[in-house]
């Protein structure tokens, strides 16, 4: 069943472990409103600790997955209120992002259609990114005289190698989905049509890994990006040991499924994890 967050723009449903979230702003393609951030905050917050809940898969209602920030209430008639207005505004989209960015469970951005500027703060902030061939994806920012803010430049950056990222941000060309898979903005891209039977494969994995092991290696993957070798080896040593006040059962059954029991390879597949509770 669809619930919707309480101005609408955000429509869910939680279905086999998997929260679909969608942007729900079709008729504005999905752009970014001060309405819209506060309400997936909302959501984002609903979710995040629900038991039925492994994996959350963000997408968008009708042809756009979002077309950045909007322009006219983000920008404009946020602008037009001051300081204080504006800086509010940005903390409430950067915050949903980067909660985002640190959240519990596994995300997906699921990319069904435009995809622009600020719209790849909350693509950065998902774990994994599947998109549809037909996808566009720009940084649009400069056709309409600003630069890419709102982290944008920074996930250009992070994901694409410099030339790329370059050119991307100063030509404000866009890219489909294919040449994003193969830029590195997304993993991979599928024709619209077998987009979410994939995205759904990949979330059915991932709940049956490890969740305490799946938000270690998330956050692992994001914090070693800019430490030293050797302070990444230290963290990763102290993470791990975190992980295991939450579940020092977990590994300890993955060992003991593979060794003595013989039932399942690690080099290719997961152990049991509902056996171990059993
Ligand atoms: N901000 C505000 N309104 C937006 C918007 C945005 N980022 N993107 C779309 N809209 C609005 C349009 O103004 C239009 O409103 P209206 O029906 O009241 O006139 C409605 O959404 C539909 O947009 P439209 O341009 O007619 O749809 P389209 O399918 O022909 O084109 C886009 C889709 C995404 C190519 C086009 O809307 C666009 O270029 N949007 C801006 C993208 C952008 O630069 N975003 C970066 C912001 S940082």
């Amino acid at each position: 069943m669809t619930e919707l967050s309480s101005n609408g723009v955000v429509a869910y449903d939680v279905v086999d472990g998997v929260a679909w979230v969608r942007f729900n702003r079709p008729e504005k393609r999905n752009c970014m409103s001060p309405t819209l951030n506060r309400d997936m905050m909302d959501v984002l917050d609903a979710l995040e600790f629900r038991q039925d809940v492994g994996v959350l898969v963000l997408s968008g209602e009708g042809t756009a997955w979002s077309a950045g920030m909007d322009l006219k209430e983000y920008f404009r008639e946020t602008e037009a209120k001051g300081l204080g207005a504006t800086r509010q505004a940005q903390r409430e989209s950067y915050g949903w992002w980067r909660r985002l960015r640190w959240y519990q469970k596994p995300t997906i951005a699921m990319v069904n259609g435009w995809c622009f500027g600020g719209g790849y703060g909350p693509l950065f902030a998902c774990d994994l990114a599947f998109a549809a061939e037909e996808a566009q994806f720009g940084l649009s920012e400069i056709n309409w005289g600003i630069l890419p803010g709102g982290g944008a430049t920074k996930v250009a950056v992070e994901l694409m190698p410099f030339r790329k990222a370059m050119y991307h941000a100063m030509m404000g060309e866009n890219v489909d989905g294919r040449t994003a898979a193969e830029w590195g903005l997304v993993n991979e891209a599928h024709p619209l049509g077998q987009l979410k039977a994939r995205v759904n494969e990949v979330a059915q994995i991932l709940l049956k890994k490890n969740p305490v092991a799946l938000k270690a290696t998330k956050d692992a993957i994001r914090r070693v990006s800019d430490m030293t070798y050797d302070n990444a080896e230290d963290y990763l040593i102290r993470a791990q040991e975190a992980a295991n006040s939450f579940d020092n059962e977990g590994r300890k059954e993955g060992i003991r499924q593979f060794i003595d029991e013989k039932t399942y390879k690690p080099g290719l597949g997961a152990y049991d994890k509902d056996r171990s509770k059993a």
